[in-house]
Order: C-alpha cells, then sequence, then structure tokens
C-alpha cells in the first residue's frame, strides 16, 4: 500500500517537478562556471558536441584558489602542499546543474576554510550533474559515485586518513555519497567503511519507489546523518540514513520560503549544513526525537540533551529521527528554543 502511495504520489509531483527543474535549468545555463571564461564555448553546448569535461576533485587553499585533479591523478592531492593528512577532508558534492560556481559550493567552501581544520575538496562534475535531469545527472550519479568510491579506496591505500574522512552531499550529490560509500565497500572486499556521510536533502526524483533504483541507506556508511527540508519533492520522502533530522517537519515550504518556490527549501539543506560549520556558535540547532511530526508539534518527545543537534556537530551515536523548528532567515538555529513548537 504504501509503495503503491509513493508511486502515485511521485506520478502527481512528477509534472511540478519537471517544470520547476526546466525553469532553473532555463535561469542556469548559460551562468558559466567562476573558472570559466564567459566567453568560451556555454556549457551545455559543449556537452551537445561532446566536449565533456571530466569529473575533477577541486582541493581548495583559500575561499577561491584551488588544485583540480583528475580521478587519475587523485592520489597526488596527498603529495599538495595545501593537504595536510593531519586535519580532517571533506569531499563536498554537490547537486544538479551546479559546479564550482555554484552558490552552495561557494558557501560551504568558504565556511570549512575559515574554521581551518579541514581540507576541503569538492568533486566537481558539472558537466555530469546537466542538462537533463533524468537521462544525464540520475545516471551519472551512479557512474561518477562508482568511480570515485574506486579512487577513494586507493587515497585511503595511499595514506589518507580514513578515520578523519567525511563525505557531505547535497541533493544528487546526497545519493551519490551512499554510492560511494557502497562503491568503497565493494572495491575493499568490505574492508573500508566510510565513517561518515552527511546528506542534504537527498534527492528524491529517480530514487524512491523506482524499480533497479537504488538511494542511500544506513550501511552506506559507519554512521550515516541526513537533512530533511524539501521531503517529497526533490528529497527522499523516507528515513534514509542512521538519524534523519527532520526541520520543521522536513517539510516544504521551510520557514522564510515562498510556497510556490520548491527549490528554496530544498536549498535550505546546504544553508544549515552551512550554520552548522560555524565555530563559536551561541545558536546551535538543538534537536529532540519523537515520532513524528504532528508529535512533536504536540510535545510528545523524547529528553532534552544539549548535546543532540543537527548538522555538523551531530552525536555520533543517535539512531531515528529528530526534529526541530528554525528560523526563516539567517542565523536559522534557534537554540533551546528550537525544540518546543509554536
Ligand atoms: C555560510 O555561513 C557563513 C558563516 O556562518 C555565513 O557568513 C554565510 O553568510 C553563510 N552563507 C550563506 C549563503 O548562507
Ligand atoms: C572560538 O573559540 C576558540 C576556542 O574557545 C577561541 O580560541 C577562538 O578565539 C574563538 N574565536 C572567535 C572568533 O571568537
Amino acid at each position: 500500500m504504501k509503495f503503491i502511495g509513493i508511486l502515485l504520489l511521485a506520478a502527481g509531483i512528477q509534472a511540478q517537478v519537471l517544470a520547476e527543474l526546466e525553469a532553473i535549468q532555463g535561469i542556469t545555463r548559460d551562468i558559466p562556471a567562476f573558472d570559466e571564461d564567459p566567453k568560451s564555448l556555454a556549457r551545455e553546448k559543449r556537452a551537445f558536441l561532446g566536449l565533456l569535461d571530466p569529473p575533477t576533485l577541486a582541493l581548495f587553499s583559500t575561499e577561491t584558489d584551488r588544485t583540480k585533479y583528475k580521478f587519475k591523478d587523485a592520489v597526488k592531492i596527498l603529495k599538495d602542499r595545501n593537504f595536510d593528512n593531519q586535519k580532517k577532508t571533506v569531499i563536498y558534492i554537490h547537486g544538479f546543474l551546479e559546479g564550482l560556481f555554484a552558490e552552495s559550493v561557494k558557501a560551504v567552501v568558504k565556511t570549512y576554510i575559515d574554521r581551518k581544520d579541514h581540507n576541503v575538496i569538492i568533486l566537481d562534475w558539472h558537466t555530469q550533474a546537466s542538462p537533463e535531469y533524468f537521462l544525464n545527472a540520475v545516471q551519472n550519479v551512479y557512474k561518477v559515485g562508482a568511480d570515485l568510491g574506486t579512487v577513494l579506496v586507493d587515497m585511503i591505500k595511499g595514506g589518507l586518513s580514513l578515520e578523519r574522512l567525511h563525505i557531505v552531499g547535497h541533493s544528487l550529490g546526497g545519493q551519490m555519497s551512499g554510492v560511494v560509500g557502497r562503491t568503497v565497500q565493494k572495491v575493499s572486499g568490505g574492508k573500508i567503511i566510510l565513517p561518515r556521510i552527511s546528506a542534504l536533502d537527498p534527492a528524491y526524483p529517480g530514487f524512491y519507489g523506482i524499480p533497479g533504483a537504488e538511494h542511500l541507506t544506513a550501511s552506506d556508511g559507519e554512521y550515516v546523518d541526513v537533512l530533511h527540508t524539501d521531503s517529497g519533492f526533490y528529497g527522499a520522502p523516507v528515513p534514509t540514513g542512521t538519524v534523519d533530522f527532520w526541520p520543521n517537519g522536513g517539510l516544504f515550504p521551510q520557514p522564510g520560503c515562498i510556497l510556490v518556490v520548491n527549490v528554496c527549501s530544498h536549498q535550505r539543506s546546504w544553508w544549515y549544513w552551512n550554520e552548522s560549520l560555524l565555530k563559536n556558535s551561541t545558536n546551535y540547532f538543538n534537536s529532540v526525537t519523537a515520532k513524528n511530526w504532528p508529535d512533536f508539534k504536540l510535545g510528545n518527545v523524547g529528553e532534552f540533551n544539549p548535546d543532540i543537534v543537527m548538522g555538523y556537530g551531530v552525536l555520533d551515536n543517535l539512531n531515528g529521527n529528530y526534529y526541530l523548528q528554525t528560523n526563516g532567515a539567517s542565523p536559522f538555529a534557534r537554540g533551546r528554543t528550537g525544540i518546543k513548537y509554536d
């Protein structure tokens, strides 16, 4: 019954999702990557001509300075003078139609760099993440994710600290982080398991309730934490990690977003993540467990624990579903008041 429900829902939202995807494509198709000569052939034209840029791993040393490595050269990152194996390493995977030029990528790169405690690596798969959602991008999630997983095993064997490695992905990138985690386990014969995967509103269309599709699950890493902000539309309709956070019920419209612009709610996931990276914050995304959103609203919630927060600083032993409310603008986190519905 539930499965059929999801299928019907999927069919129902399909039209709206497609219409919005088209609108976004229309807006973004002419935006050049920030490292691209604006006069050069637009991305889509290049893709049409078969001039595909291969995916690269971009190691950032400042907000804008970075060195790009093709997958076949990825182990050389370990020798880069801007790479410090004593630090944590984050690999961030962007979503549909995005690239290094995306607002989400610029924001998280800056905030991670400002923390000074991470090697900041972005998977740039802008060509593979466009131009068409189902025909190109969804298929490439599996292909690029498998390639990245294979490369990661080489990097880990080459000395990359596994315990300090963290994969973070938004939307299609959230689904790809699952593919990466599964591939790492497969290629290493089960010997290597990624310690932490964080998925920011992992993509729904093409991944749930469809025969043959494989979506993110708790077994893709040791610990998989998920933020839901547009559940049932662009975002996963069901819990899909070790621990799932549902700010504002995980539903659209998120506070501060307009009802009809779904993508705003979807993107809230990386805004919240970005804010959760802030050091010395006085406000955290305090969260509390509950059976569901209506129960949270009624105050039928688990015990308050100040250490239970959504985002970067999540405890590593949580399980199940957690709820909170946020503000509609930065700062989004409400601290302790966020766990009491109003
Ligand atoms: C990302 O977080 C930083 C630090 O809190 C903040 O200064 C910046 O405005 C945020 N960016 C976006 C786009 O929200
Ligand atoms: C943040 O906290 C750390 C450790 O408590 C401190 O050393 C640092 O100066 C603080 N930074 C800011 C910007 O307040």
